[in-house]
């Protein structure tokens, strides 16, 4: 199967790099390439260097088969959770690097591949891996998780207002067989839930937050965006693209927390923390243009933020 994947503010996220045609960038979430191929044609043949990561095995395929001959410098790629950012640079021995891109959720590859589990429009199993080495699935979620994890989950990853009727649904429903396919669980939901006008699928949310707690990808981000910034040198920036308002917050209260420089109680007088900014924020949140929108209806919800290194941790 063709790795089918829009890459999202293309334009957007090389001007955001402003990209030193010497330097090194990683894109952490490498997917089909197609970001990666845009910043590696902006590079140098002999200094210029580019690392794409990916948890998802066939992304590196994808990747590897898309950029490797499309950009005049070299570069790698490793099959990698981004949360091991530090280690990944280290594997390649490299120390600090000029950009970083997150583009951070799943691909249209992911989703549109019945089998993977990821559409609600799909009857397949209960999946939803992105490293499909990785042992715990959205079945083991659905059929082990008890009532009130359920509803937390449901609630806090897909802000779905009908947690606790769906989580109940789920519970009874399992008692008597296991839930096995994602054509199960959405017809729970369907018979559990109101249609709405304007509400989208109703089992949207509930598959946004069983895909979030599969993954973890909520609970590495803040640590890896950290790592990142470590591994920037001055002057060096990070693009990051969000899908929606959980991941958009995270991103913005941990850029918020690198830009910020004396710590000290508000009471104090004069600074006594000397603590000092490792980034500034470039600008507002960026979204798609409404031609991209048109063109690619999945960039609706796209959100990108940028900083630049300043300082290093102290
Ligand atoms: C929106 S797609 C990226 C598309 C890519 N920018 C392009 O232009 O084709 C997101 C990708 O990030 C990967 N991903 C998500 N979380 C990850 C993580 N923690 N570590 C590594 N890859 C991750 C997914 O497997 C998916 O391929």
């Amino acid at each position: 199967m063709d790795f089918e994947h829009k890459s999202v503010m293309v334009n957007e996220v090389v001007d955001a790099l402003n990209i030193n045609p010497n330097g090194i960038y990683v894109d952490c979430t490498v997917g089909g390439g197609g970001h990666l191929k845009a910043i590696g044609k902006h590079l140098d043949r002999l200094n210029g260097k580019i690392l794409g990561i990916d948890r998802d095995e066939d992304a590196i395929m994808a990747a590897t088969k898309n950029v490797v001959n499309a950009v005049p410098c070299g570069g790698g790629f490793s099959r990698e959770n981004f949360k091991n950012l530090d280690k990944t640079l280290d594997t390649f021995g490299i120390r600090k690097v000029d950009g970083i891109l997150f583009d951070l959720g799943v691909s249209s590859h992911q989703i549109d591949t019945p089998e993977r589990g990821f559409s609600y429009m799909h009857d397949a199993p209960l999946d939803m891996r992105m490293d499909r080495e990785q042992k715990f699935t959205a079945r083991d979620v659905i059929n082990d998780y008890d009532e009130e994890r359920l509803i937390k989950i449901f609630h806090d990853y897909g802000e779905e207002r009908f947690s606790k009727r769906i989580a109940a649904a789920i519970c009874r429903a399992r008692k008597i067989s296991p839930i096995e396919t994602t054509g199960e669980l959405v017809k729970l939901i369907e018979q559990t839930v109101p249609r709405t006008k304007n509400g989208g699928h109703p089992a949207k949310r509930v598959f946004q937050a069983v895909r979030i707690e599969v993954n973890g990808e909520l609970e590495i981000l803040e640590s890896s965006i950290r790592k990142a910034v470590d591994r920037l040198k001055i002057g060096g920036r990070i693009a990051i693209i969000t899908f929606h308002s959980l991941e958009d917050r995270i991103v913005k209260e941990t850029f918020k927390s690198l830009a910020q420089g004396c710590i000290c109680p508000k009471s104090f007088p004069v600074c006594t923390c000397n603590h000092k900014p490792e980034i500034k924020i470039i600008g507002r949140a960026k979204t798609p243009s409404a031609e991209e929108i048109e063109a690619n209806s999945r960039a609706k919800s796209a959100k990108l933020r940028v900083a630049e290194k300043i300082g290093e941790r102290e």
